[in-house]
């Protein structure tokens, strides 16, 4: 042995950049979605399928220490949604329940400013603002997704178990109930 009674001492394996909340490491893994992706995400289908279709409208960074559908251990990552707007609804994550419906979650704000709009199994709908620091504890059983209503990224860092797992499809068919669109210049939770 080298060194006799010396204990190892490692680098981590990814970075969090506290000023941008982006991750760095060979472990990170990064999703983009473009208005492609989105078809049947916003209420204004025509306008969605008219502008740019390779425009980002949000990315989100992962750091997935252990294999997902573990119990007892965590994922963490991050969600960009860029400024933008589909006809006049502001850009958003598609968002979804967990498909373990009781997991939940924490987000909080890096930067930006948004709403949080999550949705009960009875259908009832509300939204969190987001602005810098903001916290936001997503309960069990609660549909959400992220809206950027502001003129800059919004960025936000997000924890939740390894084995939540994602249901896009009771969204997908049903929706949140609400959306966030844009009235005389402000944003407003408008009944779907
Ligand atoms: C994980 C989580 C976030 C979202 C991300 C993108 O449970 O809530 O990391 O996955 O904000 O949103 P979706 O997954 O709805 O496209
Ligand atoms: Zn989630």
């Amino acid at each position: 042995m080298d060194n006799p009674g010396q204990l190892s001492i490692i680098p981590p394996p990814v970075r969090f950049i506290s000023g941008t909340g982006k991750l760095e490491g060979s472990p990170v893994k990064k999703n983009v979605r473009y208005i492609k992706d989105l078809q049947g995400i916003f209420k204004d289908e025509t306008a969605r399928a008219s502008q740019s279709q390779e425009e980002i409208v949000y990315e989100v960074e992962m750091y997935m220490p252990v294999k997902e559908g573990t119990t007892g251990s965590l994922f963490f990552g991050n969600t960009t949604v860029f400024a933008g707007k589909v006809g006049d609804e502001y850009y958003m994550t598609r968002g979804h329940f967990h498909a373990l419906p009781d997991r939940t979650e924490f987000y909080w704000c890096i930067r930006g400013e948004g709403m949080l709009v999550e949705m009960n199994l009875k259908g009832i709908t509300w939204a969190e603002e987001i602005f810098p620091g903001s916290l936001h504890f997503i309960p069990p059983r609660t549909a959400h997704r992220v809206v950027n209503t502001g003129k800059n990224k919004l960025v936000l860092g997000a924890c939740w178990p390894a084995d939540a797992g994602h249901n896009y499809g009771d969204i997908e068919k049903k929706g949140f109930g609400a959306r966030v669109m844009e009235i005389n210049g402000q944003p407003r939770l408008i009944k779907d």
